[in-house]
């Protein structure tokens, strides 16, 4: 694991009959791991916003030193959970209390101790400085490690798995997110919505994208969505007469756009001089999304933050993961097809006029859909799709009334998708499914049909232009949430070509039974075609340099950095 510098992984963990994971609306269990569908995504994404809430990020000076660091920390409060991670050599904890009050009578008492020529800018990330030097403390009793392993490992491991189908399971079970990894993702939003929160009080930070989604693959960078308000919660009825009174605003901002810049250039200035472990902060405005972009270093995470007016990012990811929850297969199935295209290039890391992994998990699940195991979307029917342009048709959710928009509506409904059952008369295996996928592409015509996750009567791209939506695109993937709308406009027509061709090539190797899924990612490997290469978009500029090269570990860790000494004093002064 030194290799990776990821991810060795132990679990302290300490139930008491109040804080045991219950199947109560607070249980972080899955709906698919216990079996039965418990928990909306907006109720998931919430209790994990809080679980992180309660949670600190501790880098340990010196190594075995966590139970004394649990031993102090217990003397502020419980503790939930305790989660041991290394990460570029450095090892961490993270510390979940049961209680918010406990984190912050911690911070109370640790920015106490702060530099005092610095301004004692309080977070989340600490450092432990252990004293202890006698025999390492026996203490907390229970532990449980939780190692990911890398791609090499895994790879080697499945070649001593003969079926298909187990191969694809075991694939998905050891290169999805593991909990760690989703608390910390989880964990880095909270930090940026409290960096920005004392500026702009009713900041939200959403993850949203693979970090939350079911397909994302450990140490897959963490999309976050920034907004000054929780548009989740939109469901006040509003006195209309009250629309009378409005905020004044700024004049300068001409529209949104210029305003989300204004905003998130705060945060890049936030995160960058004052917020410890976040460091190459890039912020990236001319993008069609504007972003800030950072490293997080405890976590090793790379963090991308945008605002946008509409929000369908966050909506999408509650698409695909109402999906994906409606049966074990999807999951499995799409992290088995991605690692296929990245192998054959298919998808490369950086953007460009290849496929994306979002976009090759829709041509997944439409699939899916072709063969009945996932239900079409019918929460749209034709008439609105064809009624509606594709930019009004998602909006910000609120009508000028103050009541909730139509879209916001379907939105929310997007959670009943869970509730259809499962196909039971297709259960065809994971094996099944992989080569059934590959058949179904080496034979679809891109030229003259759409990938549309809708119920839709005509699926010909000439019904679409004759109802004047779009021009003739290459490839077209309906984007489910604004319908008409294209979301694969980057795509180059000799890539749906390419893609036909690899799945020919995919099912032949398929139909032979001596081979296997690493035969297939061996055999499918191919480089990317040098003319593509040539069309790769410019990789995006930062208007904010990093200036901050190399600083010196001790240095950035100072900021909110335990003495054990003085902390116990402290503490026992308070009381
Ligand atoms: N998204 C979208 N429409 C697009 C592109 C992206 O709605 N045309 C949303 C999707 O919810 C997607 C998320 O933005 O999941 C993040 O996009 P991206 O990072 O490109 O994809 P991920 O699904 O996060 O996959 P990866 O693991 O490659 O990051
Ligand atoms: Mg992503």
């Amino acid at each position: 694991f030194m290799l990776t510098g990821w991810y060795y992984a132990f679990v302290i963990q300490r139930y008491s009959s109040s804080n045991r994971p219950s199947t109560s609306s607070n249980s972080i269990v899955s709906p698919r791991k216990s079996g039965v569908v418990t928990q909306t995504f907006d109720a998931m994404i919430d209790f994990r916003r809080q679980q992180a809430r309660r949670t600190l990020l501790i880098h340990l000076g010196r190594s075995h030193s966590e139970s004394e660091l649990y031993k102090l920390c217990s003397r502020i409060g419980s503790i939930t959970n305790m989660t041991l991670y290394t990460t570029n050599k450095r090892e961490c904890a993270l510390l979940e209390f049961s209680n918010e009050q406990s984190v912050k009578n911690l911070l109370k008492i640790t920015s106490h101790f702060t530099n005092e020529n610095r301004l004692p800018c309080v977070s989340r990330n600490l450092y432990f400085a252990s004293q202890y030097t006698g025999a390492r403390l026996k203490y907390p009793p229970v532990g449980r490690e939780v190692q990911q392993p890398d791609d090499l490992l895994v790879d080697k491991a499945l070649n001593d798995i003969h079926n298909v189908s187990d191969q694809i399971r075991y694939f998905w079970q050891k290169t999805k997110l593991t909990e760690v990894d989703t608390r910390l993702r989880y964990f880095v939003a909270s930090l940026v919505e409290e960096a920005l929160g004392s500026i702009f009080v009713d900041t939200v930070c959403l993850p949203f994208g693979s970090s939350v989604n079911t397909f994302g693959k450990s140490r897959c960078d963490l999309d976050m969505l920034l907004s000054f308000e929780d548009f989740r919660n939109k469901n006040i009825k509003f006195d209309g007469k009250m629309q009378q009174l409005r905020f004044l605003t700024k004049r300068s901002y001409l529209n949104d756009r210029f305003q989300a810049q204004a905003y998130l250039k705060i945060l890049a200035d936030t995160l960058k001089h004052f917020m410890a472990e976040c460091t190459n902060v890039q912020i990236i405005l001319p993008a069609r999304v504007p972003i800030v972009r950072f490293q997080h270093r405890l976590s090793d995470l790379q963090c991308d933050v945008s605002m946008s007016e509409f929000k369908s990012s966050y909506y999408m990811s509650k698409l695909l993961w109402s999906l994906s929850s409606t049966d074990s297969r999807v999951a499995p199935i799409v992290f088995a097809i991605r690692r296929w295209a990245r192998e054959a290039s298919i998808t490369q890391s950086a953007p460009g006029p290849w496929f994306s992994n979002f976009q090759m998990t829709l041509l997944v699940i439409f699939y899916l859909q072709s063969i009945e195991i996932l239900p079409k979307l019918n929460y749209i029917n034709e008439q609105y799709t064809t009624a509606t342009t594709a930019t009004s048709s998602f909006q910000d959710g609120i009508a000028a009334n103050g009541d909730l928009s139509d879209d916001v509506i379907l939105m929310n409904e997007l959670e009943n998708i869970r509730h259809i059952p499962a196909n039971k008369a297709n259960n065809s295996s994971l094996a099944i499914l992989l080569k059934g996928f590959f058949s179904f592409y080496e034979k679809f015509d891109f030229q003259s049909s759409i990938i549309t996750l809708l119920e839709r009567q005509n699926m010909s791209k000439s019904s679409l232009i004759q109802a004047g939506k779009d021009k003739e695109w290459p490839i077209f993937v309906e984007n489910p949430l604004v319908p008409s709308m294209n979301a694969s406009k980057n795509l180059v027509e000799s890539e749906a070509e390419r893609f036909r061709q690899t799945c020919t090539k995919a099912s032949q190797i398929l139909s032979q039974s001596s081979k296997n899924l690493i035969s297939l990612f061996e055999e499918c490997r191919q480089a990317i075609p040098d003319d593509l290469i040539a069309r790769a978009y410019p990789a995006p500029i930062s208007i904010m340099p990093d200036l901050e090269t190399d600083i010196d570990q001790e240095e950035l860790t100072t900021i909110g950095h335990i003495q054990q000494e003085q902390i116990e004093r402290a503490f026992d002064h308070s009381h």
